[in-house]
């Protein structure tokens, strides 16, 4: 019988190779979208608008409980996976209550939307909600692994421990087969442009091609265990098959500043970074997270996962990626300018 599941988040980074991944192992996957004044379906056009149309998409928010129960009773998905969430750490200290309410509180009306169909079917529905090693904030002991006391260090963390403390509840409570996965930073070419990574080899490739001159970043001495988001969905997965459900950390046990991301992408471009990247405080955060380092032998031993992507490729994909970009936006800004000298 096939398989189906639910994505919530599936317009995000991690919900686009979710979606791919489910798809590929031949189950009928379904994704939440949010309604936005534009598309907002980039990361997954190639899902919807191909020769046969294979990801079914569904308005609706963690904001409104009512829909998701309704939603979750019109599909009868055997998997939810939880990755919608307001994400951008710097963002939730300025949006903190919104935050809350979509990352923290939006988590426990999925769980009852759950509850509430899995007793009324019978059919047990598998949870899966995105943890974050954020979670570890000013870290108590490295590396971290599933038993390091967690200790937030921003809104966000802050709602993620909630989201992450009611699964647990739900699946002690009422016998969900409800998982937990701490995973650590993962990055890939579909990285939001806000996130630090992603900023940098945008930047990086524009400068390059003569599009900026120069790139404005916090603290550069913030050290992340960085991954590859595509190798991280297989974890989120694996989770899933397990007969009893559990928490685990999903890392590559490797760590690297920020300096150093920025010094491997400019000089991947034969630039030094240190000509281009300037430190503005607009960018520092009210309460910082300095190094955040997982330990993921418990999914290495139970799940059988391990991280595909090496740091060096993972920054090589994304440069590539976005110098393609740039060259695209560099030709597009060529033609406008021949078109207006021919027109003067
Ligand atoms: P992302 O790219 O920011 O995607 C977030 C997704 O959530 C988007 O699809 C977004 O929709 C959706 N969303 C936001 N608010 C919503 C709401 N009120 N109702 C329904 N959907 C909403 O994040 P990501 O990097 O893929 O991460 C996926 C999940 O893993 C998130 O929960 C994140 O917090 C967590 N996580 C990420 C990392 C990481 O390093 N990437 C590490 C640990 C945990 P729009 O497209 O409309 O904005
Ligand atoms: N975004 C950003 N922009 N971060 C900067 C900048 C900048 O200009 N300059 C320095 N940084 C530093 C931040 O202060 C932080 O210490 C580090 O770079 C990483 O920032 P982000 O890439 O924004 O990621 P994050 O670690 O705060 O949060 C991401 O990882 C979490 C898992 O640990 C997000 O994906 C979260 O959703 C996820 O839970």
């Amino acid at each position: 019988m096939q398989r189906r599941a639910l994505v919530t988040g599936v317009t995000g980074q991690d919900g686009s190779y979710l979606a791919e991944l489910l798809l590929s192992k031949g189950y009928e996957v379904h994704g939440l979208r949010r309604r936005s004044s534009t598309f907002g379906t980039q990361r997954i056009e190639h899902l919807i608008f191909g020769e046969k149309p294979q990801l079914h998409l569904h308005y609706g928010d963690l904001s409104d409980g009512n829909g998701l129960v309704r939603l979750i009773r019109e599909i009868r998905p055997q998997e939810v996976y939880n990755l919608a969430a307001q994400s951008h750490v710097r963002v939730s200290f300025d949006q903190p209550a919104y935050t809350a309410d979509v990352t923290a509180v939006g988590t426990l009306r999925l769980l009852e939307a759950i509850r509430d169909v899995q007793d009324d079917t019978g059919e047990q529905i598998r949870f899966y909600q995105a943890s974050s090693s954020e979670m570890y904030g000013k870290v108590v002991e490295t590396p971290q692994k599933e038993t390091t006391p967690f200790y937030p260090r921003s809104p966000y963390g802050v709602a993620k421990l909630y989201g992450h403390w009611i699964t647990v509840n739900y699946r002690e409570s009422y016998g969900l087969h409800a998982s937990c996965g701490i995973l650590f930073n993962h990055e890939s070419p579909r990285r939001g442009e806000t996130f630090v990574t992603r900023k940098i080899t945008r930047a990086a490739t524009r400068i390059k091609l003569g599009l900026q001159e120069k790139l404005y970043l916090g603290n550069l001495d913030a050290q992340r265990d960085w991954g590859f988001a595509g190798d991280y969905v297989e974890g989120m997965w694996r989770m899933l098959q397990q007969d009893k459900p559990d928490d685990y950390v999903i890392a590559t046990n490797e760590l690297y500043s920020v300096r150093e991301f920025c010094e491997k992408t400019f000089s991947r471009l034969d630039l030094d970074y240190q000509d281009f990247v300037e430190v503005d405080p607009r960018y520092y955060r009210p309460a910082e997270v300095d190094l955040l380092l997982g330990d993921s032998t418990k999914a290495r031993k139970r799940l059988g996962w391990k991280p595909q992507t090496s740091f060096d490729q993972l920054v090589d994909m994304m440069v590539e990626s976005d110098l393609e970009l740039a060259s695209q936006e560099k030709a597009l800004a060529n033609r406008d300018t021949a078109r207006v000298r021919r027109a003067a």
